[in-house]
């Protein structure tokens, strides 16, 4: 059964390239970020795990923990780790790899992609993204085939946008970036957007005459 917005993590202990991991002992409180590979050595997600560890700095700075899944042993991942590195020189996988190569933990996530199997047969895991909050709720999921390579610059502007709804009680629109204008969410009422949000809100008319697009300026810049 697939995680569903606002389930709970679930609670697993896995072997990683760091070591156990307690996933909830993990989050402790952070926002984290949980993301799966297919499989070790393939080319697509030598450059995923790559970009993922160039941007290490921007998933610090935003306070969330990372971890990553792939269906392979951990000394498989550690060579691969060499490959992954050499390929995006910039990068640094400081980040742990669950090795997951039963596929127990990409069931219990329904993550498998059914389309794309290893040499026994067995389905490998989709490209699947989780981001918790502090409260190990599930905030957002993407998922993704084996075969197409995510953004993780549209990663880092969803977790922009969702620590902004956690924090300031905004939405973003359609395609917002980092320094746009924000949207007042629905359930706040005038008055309490008017205490909320020093720097005001403006409301856009609209034909129905209902006062419904309300935008405010990023609140915590
Ligand atoms: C890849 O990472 O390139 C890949 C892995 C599994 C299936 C297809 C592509």
């Amino acid at each position: 059964m697939a995680l569903k917005l606002g389930d709970l993590a679930p609670s697993f202990v896995a072997e990683t390239t760091q070591g156990e991991i307690d996933f909830h002992k993990y989050i402790d409180g952070s926002w984290a970020i949980l993301f799966s590979h297919p499989n070790d050595f393939t080319p697509v997600c030598t450059t995923e795990l790559g970009a993922v560890g160039k941007f290490m700095p921007e998933f610090e700075k935003r306070g969330v923990k990372v971890l990553a899944l792939s269906c392979n042993d951990v000394e498989s991942h550690k060579a691969w780790i060499k490959d992954i590195e050499s390929f995006t020189p910039e990068a640094q996988v400081s980040y742990p790899i669950i090795s997951d190569p039963k596929r127990d933990l990409a069931v219990q996530f329904g993550m498998l992609d059914p389309d794309e199997q290893d040499a026994a047969g067995i389905p490998l895991t989709a490209r699947a993204v989780y981001v918790f909050g502090p409260d190990k709720k599930l905030k957002l999921s993407i998922l993704y085939p084996a075969t197409t390579g995510r953004n993780f610059h549209e990663v880092l502007r969803v977790i922009d946008s969702l620590q902004l709804t956690a924090n300031h009680s905004v939405a973003t629109p359609v395609n917002w970036n980092a320094g746009d204008k924000c949207m007042v969410v629905p359930g706040l009422s005038n008055e309490a957007a008017a205490a909320k949000f020093p720097k005001g809100f403006e409301t856009i008319e609209v034909p129905s005459g209902k006062q419904y697009i309300r935008l405010t300026p990023q609140p915590n810049i």
